[in-house]
């Protein structure tokens, strides 16, 4: 498995030979086929995440697979099937990063066969995180405009296909433009190229005088002025990352004036819930199945390259999900 024993760059992950205990009650061992990376990793890597275990520790949060042994107590899964896992709340305890992984048997998912274990790996993470930002809180509908920031991110990019599943019109908020065009084939409605462009004139000008009701915003920073200033009355901001570098400004009278939430969020709000996660899991299957929905992957590497693959998704060069295959 691959583990690091200090905090560090990329080149602190090191594979190592470990002694894998059989799974616990309600646990199911799979044998890794493919890794989906996250930012969260990278973090978790550098001792900068919201989770600091103590060291040496595993790290991943997705990852597809064939099922290889279950604990006691768990039913309904037979040793040869394909699951991926929906990323658990602790990737410390339960670290996706080896040649075989454990996990809790209720975030392990059948997934349709042909979906293969590299966009499977890719699935889980990006769609629930959009999905539950986008319908489940912020109640998206036909009509909204929907304004998503690091558009090229894999959650950006499952928003994106979430927001024209439900009919919405999906604003892609990129840094520069370099990925307008691949924004726009990836079903982008409008491409807004920050360092080009005044976000808030362009937001204005796509939702009109009704303004922009959602946003989904990873990065925080300078652009909460412009972001909350095109923002529509009631409207919604949802806070699920922490990319920029710059304090976050608390734009106070316009929050006050147009009733405006600025809310948090996890994914791990809908995946700790099971009722949520199987409405969500429901959304997301049928949209796989009917091709509405469809992973976007970036780039593969091998897994004795995962130091390389960290390399490339702290360049931000990647157009959605960085994959590791195993
Ligand atoms: N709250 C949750 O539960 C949750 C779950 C999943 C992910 N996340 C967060 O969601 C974000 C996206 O994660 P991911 O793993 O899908 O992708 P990622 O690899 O972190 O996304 C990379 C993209 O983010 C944009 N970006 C990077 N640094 C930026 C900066 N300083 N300012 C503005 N944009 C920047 C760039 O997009 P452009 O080139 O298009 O600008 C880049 O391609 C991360 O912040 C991650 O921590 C949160």
């Amino acid at each position: 498995m691959v583990r690091f024993h200090e905090h560090g760059g990329p080149e602190v992950l090191r594979i190592e030979e470990i002694e894998m205990a059989a799974p616990g009650p309600g646990e199911v061992r799979i044998r890794v086929k493919a890794l989906g990376l996250n930012r969260a990793e990278a973090l978790l890597r550098a001792g900068t995440y919201i989770e600091t275990p103590p060291l040496p520790s595993g790290l991943g949060l997705e990852a597809a697979g064939l099922v290889e042994a279950v604990g006691a107590g768990v039913a309904g899964f037979l040793p040869g099937e394909a699951v991926s896992v929906v990323p658990p709340r602790s990737m410390a305890r339960w670290p996706a990063y080896g040649e075989v992984a454990t996990f809790p048997a209720a975030l392990v998912v059948r997934h349709p066969p042909q979906l293969g274990f590299a966009a499977a790996a890719a699935t889980w993470m990006a769609f629930l995180t959009a999905y539950g930002a986008l319908v489940d809180i912020a109640g998206l509908r036909a009509g909204d405009v929907v304004a998503v920031t690091a558009a090229s991110s894999s959650v950006g990019l499952a928003a994106i296909q979430i927001a024209n599943r439900v009919g919405a019109v999906p604003v892609a908020v990129t840094r520069t433009a370099a990925k307008r065009d691949a924004l726009l084939a990836a079903g982008a409605g409008h491409v807004v190229a920050l360092a080009e462009e005044d976000l808030e004139a362009r937001l204005k000008g796509i939702a009109g005088p009704e303004g922009v009701r959602v946003v989904l915003d990873p990065v925080g920073g300078p652009i909460f002025e412009p972001l909350t200033a095109a923002m529509a009355r009631g409207g919604i901001l949802i806070e699920y990352g922490g990319l920029a570098r710059e304090p976050s400004p608390f734009p106070l009278f316009t929050v006050l004036s147009r009733s405006l939430t600025l809310r948090g969020y996890l994914v791990h709000e809908i995946t700790g819930d099971p009722v949520r996660l199987e409405r969500a899991k429901a959304f997301i299957l049928d949209g796989l199945a009917s091709g509405a929905l469809r992973p976007v992957i970036a780039r593969t590497f091998p897994f004795d390259e995962i130091a390389e693959a960290h390399r490339f998704l702290e360049s931000n060069a990647q157009f959605g999900k960085i994959v590791v295959t195993v």
